[in-house]
């Protein structure tokens, strides 16, 4: 997001260039980045204002901002659900699971299938990749801050979605499975 506007900014100073494209996208990237700031700084005070979500629109939100083929999605929602969340936050969680996939794949495109489902008065989101896995001695240690296992890794993406999941009422795991990551998170349905 920074990145582009750095790029976008490069690129309208070039001679001869029209730059009309380059500013909407430096708008439209400074206008996400300031959304990201503004809901960190509402976790960081603690007030985090959940509200009936449908799960759909947070996977779409989540999906903004990624390259383009930089994955293969697949969605396995049950219709019309809803949980109670914080669109901005709920949409960071899964974009740090989704980002995490993609960069574990690296080069190589993962496929990635979220699958959302009622349990009793519970919705449990599933994020599920086919990449190698989370290496076994650290997997213990992931939801901690710092642990990181990739080469520009912060290690803060798996903390931040707990501190999400945990301020809206959930929780979230590391599931054993055959094959790739899967990470399931718990939240209060709200029919
Ligand atoms: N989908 C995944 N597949 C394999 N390993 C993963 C996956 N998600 C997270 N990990 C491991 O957990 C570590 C911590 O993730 P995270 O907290 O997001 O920090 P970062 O991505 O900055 O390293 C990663 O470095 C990686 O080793
Ligand atoms: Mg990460």
């Amino acid at each position: 997001m920074l990145q582009v506007i750095a790029a976008s900014s490069y690129l309208a100073r070039q001679p001869n260039t029209d730059t009309t494209p380059h500013l909407e996208k430096i708008d439209r990237n400074a206008r996400l980045a300031q959304s990201i700031v503004d809901d960190l700084m509402a976790l960081a005070r603690g007030e985090v204002h959940t509200e009936p979500l449908y799960v759909g629109e947070a996977l779409v939100a989540a999906r903004e901002g990624m390259p383009l083929g930089a994955a293969h999605f697949e969605d396995e929602l049950e219709p019309a659900l809803r949980a109670f969340a914080h669109l901005g936050l709920m949409s960071r969680l899964l974009h740090v699971l989704y980002e995490n996939s993609v960069a574990v794949a690296a080069p190589a495109a993962p496929k990635i299938v979220t699958r959302g489902y009622r349990a009793g008065e519970r919705v449990v989101l599933e994020v599920q990749d086919d990449g190698p896995g989370v290496p076994p001695e650290i997997a213990p240690r992931i939801f901690d801050p710092l642990v990181s296992r990739r080469p520009g890794g912060s290690g803060l993406g798996l903390a931040l979605a707990k501190r999400i999941a945990a301020a809206s009422g959930g929780s979230i795991a590391l599931v054993p499975s055959e094959r790739g990551a899967l990470f399931r998170v718990d939240l209060r349905g709200s029919g």
